[in-house]
């Protein structure tokens, strides 16, 4: 089986040896002496030339016309120096196994066809060059964002799905029901015995065993009881919003990367993201050279420059009075008008990073407290939080995170002033009752970052599967 991972130069060590490919047909172009036969299996995004001529065993079947854009093939032979300027490697083969066919209805041709058409082919696109790579590239800041956090000492917690908790307060939770009536009578004879709401309705919120539960937006306040035992923790796991936003950067569920410090504060926070952003994008400037070279052709031109200057600079911090005196000064119409206390938009986002900081990624901190969430630690001003959004180019928004209010009293008067109950909070005050400590973490969307590191413009290629308004389909 050849392992040409990492490009076609690869295989230049095997030449003359007898090898073995099973891939599926990109593409087939039968000549008078000769056909070629393009195919990959997914390893890298060079497809292995196979070269066939009419003496090699199971050729019949190319002459029958049944190998196909699409078809899976085993295909044994030898590997040689291709004539062709595409690859410097090609197989000349010995024998050819059609594995299963491909019906000529297969919808993924060699022209390039839209991302728009791909996403309602979910369960082929992945034979693409383009999601290919985008999948081998997600693999690869997974595998770094472990790699990152193992190497630091940090323990990796797995947080609930299924939680009574809103970490955000933002009201953005999908609720979850253990009743599925199978139809509308099921549904009605079933109504009896479910909690209402005062106005009639089914409050299926009730209905977790008979109490209220939904899918986790965070696993945050989860990860913080771990990090006030083990110091260190971090969780990376799906999360989910029923925010009804169609936007490039908004799915219904994602994954989400979410460190918790303990010991630690806004500048130890920031100084951990910044060192994680800047080692996942260098693993994969360094090991998926291939797939870095293809965005950087067909899908963002200059992506590995802008890239590396991630990796070599210092990322800008200013205070979110500063932003907003920044956004006030600029020669810019807004469509959301800026002013002290209102929330940062996309576009404000894009103008700090893309114009005012040329590319660069910024931390913006210390938001006023009424626009962020009752966690965060409060500032002595009275005003504000010690809280940071990381605002990198094209995506906006890629870090939220903050200082937690370790003070118990405090955190009781923010619940308060909130009207947020105390006793659903329970436990988690119970952290402050017993050993609190200074904390800190933060929450990275992690398709925001398969989209900065790819240059994906739509969220929705940035996972295999995307869930948003309207589709969940696959
Ligand atoms: O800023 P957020 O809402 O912060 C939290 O959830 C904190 N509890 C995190 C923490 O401190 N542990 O979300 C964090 C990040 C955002 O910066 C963004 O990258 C991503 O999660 N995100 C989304 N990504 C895709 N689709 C959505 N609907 C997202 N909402 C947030
Ligand atoms: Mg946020």
């Amino acid at each position: 089986i050849v392992d040409v991972k990492g490009g076609p130069d690869e295989g230049l060590d095997r030449l003359g040896q007898t090898l073995v490919v099973r891939g599926w047909v990109r593409t087939l172009r039968v000549q008078s002496s000769v056909t070629f036969i393009e195919v990959n299996d997914g390893s890298c995004l060079s497809n292995m030339q196979c070269v066939m001529s009419s003496d090699a065993e199971g050729y019949d079947q190319v002459e029958s016309g049944l190998i196909a854009t699409g078809a899976s093939l085993w295909v044994q032979g030898i590997l040689v120096p291709s004539q062709g300027s595409k690859q410097k490697v090609e197989l000349k083969v010995e024998k050819l196994i059609m594995i299963g066919r491909s019906d000529p209805s297969f919808p993924i041709q060699k022209k390039r066809v839209s991302r728009e058409f791909l996403r309602t082919k979910a369960h082929l696109r992945p034979r693409t060059n383009t999601f290919g790579a985008v999948a081998r590239v997600r693999n690869a800041l997974a595998y770094a964002t472990h790699k990152f956090f193992q190497d630091n000492g940090f323990v990796w917690v797995s947080s609930p799905i299924i939680t009574a908790s809103d970490c955000e307060g933002a009201g953005e939770q999908f609720c979850v029901t253990t009743l599925i009536p199978s139809s509308h009578e099921a549904a009605d004879s079933l109504a009896d015995s479910i909690p209402k709401t005062e106005d009639g309705f089914i409050d299926w919120s009730q209905d977790f065993f008979g109490k209220p539960a939904f899918l986790t937006v965070s696993g945050q306040l989860n990860a913080e009881t771990y990090a006030t035992a083990l110091t260190d923790v971090y969780t990376f796991g799906p999360t989910f919003r029923a925010e009804n936003s169609n936007t490039s950067r908004h799915l219904a569920e994602f994954w989400m990367i979410e460190p918790e410090l303990a010991f630690a504060d806004l500048n130890d926070d920031m100084t951990c993201a910044t060192a994680y952003l800047q080692y996942v994008v260098k693993y994969v400037l360094d090991n998926c050279k291939e797939d870095m070279d293809f965005f950087n052709t067909w899908i963002e031109k200059g992506i590995i420059n802008r890239l590396s200057d991630v990796v070599d600079k210092n990322f800008v911090q200013l205070t979110y009075t500063d932003a907003i005196a920044l956004l006030l000064r600029a020669n810019k119409k807004f469509e959301f008008p800026v002013e002290w206390g209102c929330d940062l938009q996309s576009e404000h986002e894009r103008y700090i990073t893309e114009e005012a900081f040329g590319g660069c990624p910024v931390i913006v901190r210390d938001y006023p407290k009424e626009i962020k969430a009752f966690y965060m630690r409060q500032n002595d001003d009275g005003k504000t939080v010690a809280a940071m959004d990381m605002l990198v180019p094209r995506v906006g928004e890629l870090i939220g995170g903050s200082q937690r209010e370790e003070r118990l009293e405090y955190l009781e008067d923010r619940l308060d002033n909130l009207n947020l109950n105390k006793e659903n909070y329970w436990w988690y005050l119970d952290l402050r009752r017993y050993g609190s400590v200074p904390h800190a973490g933060f929450g990275l969307g992690f398709e925001r970052l398969v989209q900065f590191a790819t240059g994906i413009e739509n969220i929705r290629d940035a996972i295999p599967f995307p869930r948003s308004p309207g589709s969940a389909e696959f």
